[in-house]
């Protein structure tokens, strides 16, 4: 009897979906593992416990058994919301099922518990990425259309510039047109930049190469600076699978976001190291090694409300900024697989920290 008992405990514990048995006057005979992860209630304390007393707040719950009793028949919930002790709330998918004896007659209720947090997270992450791409096809196609007179103006205010008197009032007028029109390309570029479907090119690569590469340009834009940076390099870093010219944009944002909460001065602390444990990508059968690279700095650092908004299109802390850099950096390490993610203490410094698969077979 014990093996018997032993065998369906064993079955019920490997199953994704919880379980719940309930007699016909809705105690609880059986709770399985997967249901107490998914309501936090621990099995041997709501054992022999009328559901009511346990779920006391979920009538739907509740009409279903009732149901369920009542006609000897199944119940099917697809948009069941559970507010659970540990979590705040849960989607879970709800099956009830009549459990007959053995002559037939009703002897309980059997419970599933599908939970559905995470799909539907999913799903809206899906609707999210439509939404955003077709924003971005209607923002290319607007961009195109704004950088041509872009253009025109800029040329006339020059000419207009060239008849004027450096002493007239309208002189320094032109100045004021030239700024703002150049200010504005800089938006449309961005949002060129970051609307614009650009395909990767994934080959093995040295992500150490792309940083010396974005280190050598960023120190000449900053040639007179007190700037330094300073390279913690694993040497025994496997190459990535990236794409080199995508990467390079990434890290030239990240170093510029670097200096610019430092004031244009300071030090920028590069730090790569292979992250330990395997990770699957979606589409991928291989699991696969990560590396991260952090760009660390030391300055006016971000505060945790201003941490929710960096990475959204158009979000800028700054009076000349664009707010496209962080999203587009979001985009391409996700279309490598990787992740990008931020710890900062404000006026202590920042720390972004990239993370990408290196390439199957390289692994150390
Ligand atoms: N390293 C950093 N330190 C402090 N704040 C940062 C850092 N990186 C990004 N931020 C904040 O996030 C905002 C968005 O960054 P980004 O998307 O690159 O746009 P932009 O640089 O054009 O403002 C910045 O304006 C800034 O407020
Ligand atoms: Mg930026």
């Amino acid at each position: 009897m014990d093996d018997v008992r032993e065998y369906y405990e064993n079955i019920l514990a490997g199953l994704v979906d919880g379980i719940v048995v309930v007699d016909p006057k809705e105690r609880i005979m059986t709770f399985s593992s997967s249901a107490e992860q998914m309501t936090g209630f621990k099995a041997r304390t709501v054992q022999q416990q009328p559901l009511r007393n346990v779920f006391a707040d979920e009538k739907k719950l509740h009409r279903l058994v009732e149901k369920t009793l009542a006609t000897g028949r199944g119940h099917t919930d697809s948009s069941f919301s559970f507010k659970a002790c540990r979590w705040e709330h849960r989607d879970l998918g709800l099956t009830t099922s009549p459990l007959l004896d053995r002559d037939g007659n009703p002897s309980g209720v059997v419970i599933v518990f599908r939970d559905l947090t995470r799909m539907k997270s999913l799903e809206e992450r899906v609707r999210q990425g439509e939404r955003l791409a077709s924003l971005g096809v209607l923002a290319a196609g607007m961009a195109h259309e704004i950088k041509n007179p872009l253009g025109g103006i800029r040329g006339a205010t020059q000419l207009l510039r060239e008849e004027l008197s450096p002493e007239s009032s309208c002189y320094e007028y032109t100045d004021v047109m030239i700024r703002e029109v150049d200010r504005l390309n800089k938006i449309v570029e961005g949002l060129l930049d970051f609307a614009r479907p650009v395909p990767l090119h994934l080959r093995a690569m040295n992500v150490h190469q792309v940083l010396d590469h974005v280190a050598e340009l960023v120190e000449l834009e900053y040639t007179g600076k007190a700037m330094g940076i300073v390279r913690k390099y694993d040497p025994s870093l496997p190459e990535i699978l990236g794409d080199p010219d995508q990467l390079t944009q990434v890290f030239l944002n990240l170093f510029r976001n670097g200096m610019d909460a430092m004031g244009g001065a300071g030090e920028l602390t590069l730090t790569t190291r292979i992250l330990p444990g395997y990770q699957v990508l979606s589409g991928d059968p291989v699991k696969r090694r990560m590396i991260s690279v952090e760009v660390e700095d030391r300055g006016c650092g971000i505060s945790p409300e201003e941490l929710k908004k960096i990475f959204l299109p158009f979000y800028t802390g700054k009076p000349d900024g664009v707010g496209l850099g962080l999203a587009l950096c979001h985009r391409i390490i996700e279309e490598h697989g990787g992740k990008i993610d931020v710890v900062s203490r404000p006026q202590a410094g920042t720390c972004v920290r990239t993370s990408l698969p290196v390439v199957a077979g390289t692994e150390p």
